[in-house]
């Protein structure tokens, strides 16, 4: 078992397999994209694999693959069957945004994903394009489909803007009536490629659920499950559910479980903090697993309590794109 300096218990590992993504969110990164790595500067597979392996022996039994967008990565799924067979490894979930082609979702199903979060900001086409600066909404809902038909546990991740989807709240809301999913609106964060907008611009998670509870004040409080990062709630009566996650008033940090590896190999205790060291550099250099598991050890030994003492250790303003640190 792994436990941090302030005995929270670390199960859970996301692990960015690129940064490359085919969107371009405006709440991401810049129209242009950000300067996106060399190959040689990513982990290879095999060298997650053994990270996945030497984690997993010291307690770590969830991964979630995050990018970027991981399907861009070639041969994902061949690594995805790799991990899948690591012992211990007993959750692997992942994050897309749902370009893939559809009949990789039969795949997954066959992989036995634990569940897909599907980043989707807006169900109106004409939305989707404005902030994803890419046409393909409908590729998106097709995934969706295709998840749903399999069966696979799929949450719809929408990060809610002021002024450009706040119109989505409801026919998100609406979605949950018939569909077994659970949709999350997530508080916007200023990991975007450019830095903070001002917060006048953003709702957050105070304000998302005023807005919900005005609008279903019959909304039902659902019990969290231990470690979860969102707030749940459901209509009665509807098939699925939905959540608030405070990802920037960081509410959630006392039961904290995860860890995070950027696609350069960079460990990250939290979200917020400037990386702790580079676990690829440590490959490299040769390290043994008992290296390794010694670097682990010593970086949660440190951890910060929360996401504000992590960003407040930072010698730099946040402002790199999620996509360079994994969703
Ligand atoms: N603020 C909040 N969420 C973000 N995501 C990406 N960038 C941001 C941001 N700046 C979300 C995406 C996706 C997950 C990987 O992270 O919507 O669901
Ligand atoms: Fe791509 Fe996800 Fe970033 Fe959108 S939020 S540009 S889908 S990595």
């Amino acid at each position: 078992m792994l436990y941090d300096n302030h005995g929270r218990k670390i199960n859970y590992l996301r692990l960015a397999v690129t940064d490359r993504c085919n969107l371009r969110c405006f709440y991401c990164m810049p129209e242009e994209g950000i300067k996106f790595l060399k190959r040689q500067e990513l982990l290879t597979y095999e060298e997650m694999e053994r990270i996945v392996r030497v984690f997993a022996g010291l307690g770590i039994n969830k991964v979630r693959i995050t990018g970027g967008e991981p399907f861009v990565r070639k041969g994902l799924m061949g690594f995805l069957w790799k991990l899948q067979k690591i012992e211990g490894i007993d959750n692997l979930h992942l994050t897309t945004n749902g370009t893939v082609n559809t009949d990789t979702i039969a795949e997954l199903k066959d992989l036995g994903i634990k569940s897909v979060n599907l980043s989707l900001d807006s169900l109106d086409p004409k939305r989707f394009f404005d902030i994803t600066r890419r046409d393909c909404f409908e590729q998106v809902m097709a995934t969706f489909e295709q998840l749903l038909k399999h069966e696979i546990p799929t949450k719809i991740n929408m990060v809610v803007m002021n002024q450009q989807n706040t119109e989505d709240i409801l026919p998100m809301i609406e979605l949950t009536k018939d569909k077994n999913v659970s949709v999350r609106f997530l508080e916007e964060m200023p990991f975007n490629g450019a830095g903070a907008r001002p917060q006048e611009e953003l709702w957050n998670q105070a304000m998302i659920y005023n807005y919900l509870e005005a609008n279903y004040p019959n909304l039902e409080k659902l019990p969290d499950p231990p470690h979860s990062t969102s707030k749940n709630y459901k209509i009665p009566g509807y098939r699925g559910s939905f959540g608030i996650i405070a990802s920037y008033s960081r509410l959630f940090c006392g039961t904290c479980n995860r860890i995070r590896l950027t696609p350069t190999g960079v460990l990250k205790t939290c979200l917020y903090d400037g990386g702790v060291f580079n676990i690829k550099d440590l490959l490299r250099a040769g390290a043994t697993d008992a290296q390794l598991t010694t670097a682990l050890l010593e970086a949660l030994g440190n951890r910060a309590k929360d996401g504000f003492e992590a960003e407040g250790k930072r010698d730099n303003n946040i402002s790199e794109s999620m996509a360079s640190i994994g969703g």
